[in-house]
């Protein structure tokens, strides 16, 4: 067993655990694994837990001066992320480079603390590569995320060897009217910790956030934030459910108020054709069922959605693509679409940490194959996989 990599063991002790709806509940293997992240965390200049880290990041990161970018003043060694809603209370930001990512994106982190949805509320759709989940952002607090943080010593903002995003959203038990006082004052605790911070508006399981994402409460908020002393780079995280116009409101928006950049997507209220496919515990449909999907399903809606504020904004927006990802080819053609930087949730759970260097990997050999001499030459340029 000793010669077996991460990877190897995650597909043999952990796949099949994934490969089937019912079986080992989703949220508590994601919770017994991040418990174990955040002890690693915290301990990880203990002699015997740094040994294991650095077997880890030998397997698992991809060094290459091509994949490198720096983007609203950030330096990322490579372009693949933690989505957000993985690491909701920031236990793990420690180690997340040792698997290889070039960022992680913690959260999403509410002022107020808050227990989320009643269990259960996420899904494994393991036939289709998918998950349905309604978490309702179940976090335990902006202040309780910045002593999570302070507790882990991380290298000073702008030092780490992965950028570290922290991503805010309302508390349920404020109005929209309050939105913009309880996102400045959990982005107030936690700006000094924070390389860049995102403005979700777009989780479909918190009852009114998504009209947040309108043109004039979207300001309101932006600028809120904006006049906060030491303010982060600011991104918003986009639903993939909007109008095409809608879609042009924001990336408008975004070039007038100086955003940092835009995230598209986050999970959908559409079921992308899975309408009648059953939910295995509770019998119900998903077009009964509450919650957003994730994963391979949406990757062509997240596609359209990048290409238009591409088409909008132009190339001087920086942004980052989400959704569905789950091989190189899939990265390379969101980054080809105009994504600086992709993000990996759902596909990085069923395939393992083994994913991050077999999309590196491709990435660096398409660079090669295209002539490229770098990651941002291949942003927006529009070509195929070779
Ligand atoms: C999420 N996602 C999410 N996004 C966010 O901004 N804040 C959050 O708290 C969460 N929580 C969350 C929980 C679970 C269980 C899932 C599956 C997803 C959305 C996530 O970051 C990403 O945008 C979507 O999942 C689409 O990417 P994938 O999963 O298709 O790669």
């Amino acid at each position: 067993m000793a010669e077996l990599g991460t990877g190897a063991l995650y597909q043999r002790f952990v796949g099949p655990l994934l490969s089937r709806d019912e079986g080992a509940d989703a949220e508590q293997l994601s919770q017994l694994t991040l418990q174990a992240l955040g002890q690693a965390s915290l301990r990880r200049n203990w002699p015997l837990v740094s040994g294991s880290l650095a077997g880890l990041g030998a397997e698992l990161e991809v060094r290459d001066l091509r994949l490198e970018q720096t983007l609203f003043g950030c330096r990322f060694r490579n372009p693949i992320g933690l989505a957000a809603g993985f690491d909701k209370n920031a236990v793990a930001a420690g180690i997340w480079h040792l698997f290889g990512f070039g960022f992680a994106e913690v959260g999403t982190i509410t002022w107020h603390a808050q227990p989320g949805n009643p269990k259960p509320r996420l899904f494994r759709l393991a036939a289709e590569r998918a998950a349905l989940n309604r978490m309702g952002f179940n976090n335990r607090g902006a202040l309780a995320a910045r002593r999570t943080l302070e507790r882990q010593a991380l290298p000073a903002v702008g030092q780490r060897p992965a950028v570290l995003g922290i991503n805010l959203g309302k508390s349920k038990i404020t109005s929209l009217e309050q939105a913009p006082d309880d996102y400045a004052s959990s982005l107030e605790l936690l700006a000094p910790l924070a390389d860049y911070a995102v403005i979700n508006v777009s989780s479909p399981n918190t009852p009114g956030l998504r009209e947040l994402q309108d043109d004039a409460q979207l300001r309101r908020l932006v600028e809120r934030l904006r006049r906060l002393p030491a303010c982060p780079p600011l991104l918003v995280k986009i639903a993939p459910d909007l109008e095409d116009e809608a879609i042009d409101v924001i990336a408008r928006l975004a070039y007038e108020e100086g955003l940092a950049g835009v995230i598209a997507v986050n999970t959908s209220l559409n079921r992308l054709g899975l309408e009648q496919r059953r939910i295995v515990q509770t019998g119900r449909s998903l077009a009964e069922e509450a919650g957003g999907l994730s994963g391979a399903p949406l990757r062509g809606r997240a596609l359209e959605v990048l290409r238009r504020l591409r088409a909008v904004a132009g190339p001087g927006l920086p942004l980052i693509g989400v959704g569905g990802i789950d091989s190189p080819e899939a990265a390379w053609e969101r980054i080809c679409a105009g994504a600086s930087l992709i993000q990996l949730y759902t596909a990085w759970i069923y395939e393992g940490p083994q994913l991050v260097p077999t999309i590196l990997e491709g990435l660096v050999q398409q660079l090669d194959r295209h002539g490229f001499r770098s990651i941002s030459e291949a942003v927006g340029s529009g070509v195929g996989w070779r």
